[in-house]
């Protein structure tokens, strides 16, 4: 396996984007993703497209093909590849791309995401949503993902006294994050208070502790590290691109509190990466409800189980704090078009690693992680990258 560079990044503004179709959306995250890396679409080898699920969201299948039609590729043959992980598709897209070209089977690959929710109801988003966790025996019985989220945080506060304040500034530290990002979908400032007072989603979780519906995409071009300088005088380099699975259904899990594949994904990286936690600078994880992202530093090992709450409260993950998470806002700020997160978390982790994330820099920032999930945890991938 040869090494793998990352020497493009796109990323459209994410948000209820009414004026602009999927294929706009696309177009616009690879267009920047090429011009990025400065060079033609006519050198693109291959592509790779996270999506979760345009079937429902806007009633078309076949992507793959829809991407490379309208990207100007097909004149190429380009093959072009569909991937769904739920809401880790854009996560294994990059995954995949970086497979390809780690085996030498592709030179120049374009990993994206996409994803266009607001075209319908948000009951009818709800619904396809669920359709990440196990349709007969979850989402039938009226488990929303809220609802499982939910389950989660009462079981976390339950077995580690997790307060209601300390989910409360997963959301307050993530807005602070997303109003220095000119890509966020929400750029206010919101108070504890204000998130302990926003309307009941699934008791205890309240509107301020959810992800939201979002429209957006994100693009990268990935080439082999000693092709690198060709494309840009910044690579960031791939030092592991891990993925591991576990039950689709919660019910089935040993823990209601751990989401056992985050751990597993990311043994598995920093070994690859022959890395330890402490080398992380700063890290995007998968917070589409305040509780996942107290699990999530807490399951990747950044935190001791059951402190994740209490070091949120106290500072340590915003920027200037221990390890910085999620400085683009994360989901809950920055938006969660499903299908394009793993791919945003990248392009995050990736200007921060260049040096280029403006008011929201973490100084000296040389080695970053991203955490994208698939439903209540069946699908994770955990990617670290390194200037
Ligand atoms: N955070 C902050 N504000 C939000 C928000 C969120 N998550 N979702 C909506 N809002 C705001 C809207 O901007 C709107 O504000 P406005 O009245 O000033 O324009 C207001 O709240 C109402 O928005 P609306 O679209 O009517 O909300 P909704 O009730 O239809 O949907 C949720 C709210 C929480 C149910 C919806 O965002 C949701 O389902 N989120 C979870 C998504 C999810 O499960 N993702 C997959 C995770 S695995």
């Amino acid at each position: 396996m040869r090494e793998v560079a990352i020497v493009g990044l796109g990323c459209t503004k994410f948000g209820e984007m009414w004026d602009k179709s999927f294929r706009d959306l696309f177009i616009e995250a690879g267009l920047m993703a090429l011009e990025d890396a400065g060079m033609s679409g006519a050198q693109v080898e291959a592509l790779y497209g996270g999506n979760m699920s345009s079937g429902i969201f806007i009633q078309q299948e076949h992507v793959g093909a829809l991407i490379a039609d309208y990207s100007g590729l097909i004149s190429n043959n380009v093959p072009s590849t569909r991937v769904e992980a739920a809401c880790a598709s854009g996560g294994l897209a990059l995954r995949s791309g970086i497979i390809a070209v780690a085996s030498e089977y592709h030179d120049i690959v374009i990993s994206a995401g996409i994803e266009k929710m607001t075209d319908i109801g948000a009951e009818k988003a709800m619904d396809a949503l669920a359709a990440a966790a196990d349709r007969e025996w979850e989402a039938a019985v009226g488990a929303t993902f809220p609802g499982l989220y939910a389950m989660m945080a009462r079981a976390h506060m339950h077995e580690f006294g997790t307060t209601r304040e300390q989910l409360a500034q997963v959301a307050v530290k993530n807005h602070y994050h997303g109003s220095m990002n000119p890509r966020a979908q929400f750029r206010n400032r919101i108070t504890i208070d204000s998130v302990i007072s926003s309307p009941l989603v699934a008791d205890p979780l309240r509107l301020f502790d959810c992800s939201p519906i979002t429209d957006g995409a994100a693009a990268v071009v990935l080439v082999p590290a000693e092709r690198a300088r060709e494309f840009t005088d910044t690579p960031i380099y791939v030092k592991a691109a891990s993925q591991a699975s576990d039950t689709i259904s919660l019910h089935d899990r040993r823990s209601l509190t751990s989401i056992d594949a985050t751990t597993v994904a990311a043994d598995r990286a920093f070994k690859t990466a022959r890395l330890e936690r402490s080398n992380i600078d700063v890290a995007e994880v998968h917070d589409c409800f305040t509780i996942a992202e107290i699990m999530a530093i807490e399951d990747l090992r950044f935190f001791e189980k059951g402190r994740g709450g209490p070091a949120t409260l106290a500072g340590d993950t915003a920027i200037g704090g221990k390890i910085p998470i999620n400085t683009s806002g994360g989901l809950k700020a920055c938006g969660h078009p499903v299908g394009a997160t793993g791919i945003k978390q990248a392009v995050e982790i990736a200007e921060q690693l260049r040096g280029d994330a403006g008011k929201r820099q973490v100084e000296g920032a040389e080695i970053g992680l991203t955490h994208n999930v698939g439903g209540t945890g069946g699908t994770v991938v955990v990617h670290i990258l390194a200037r």
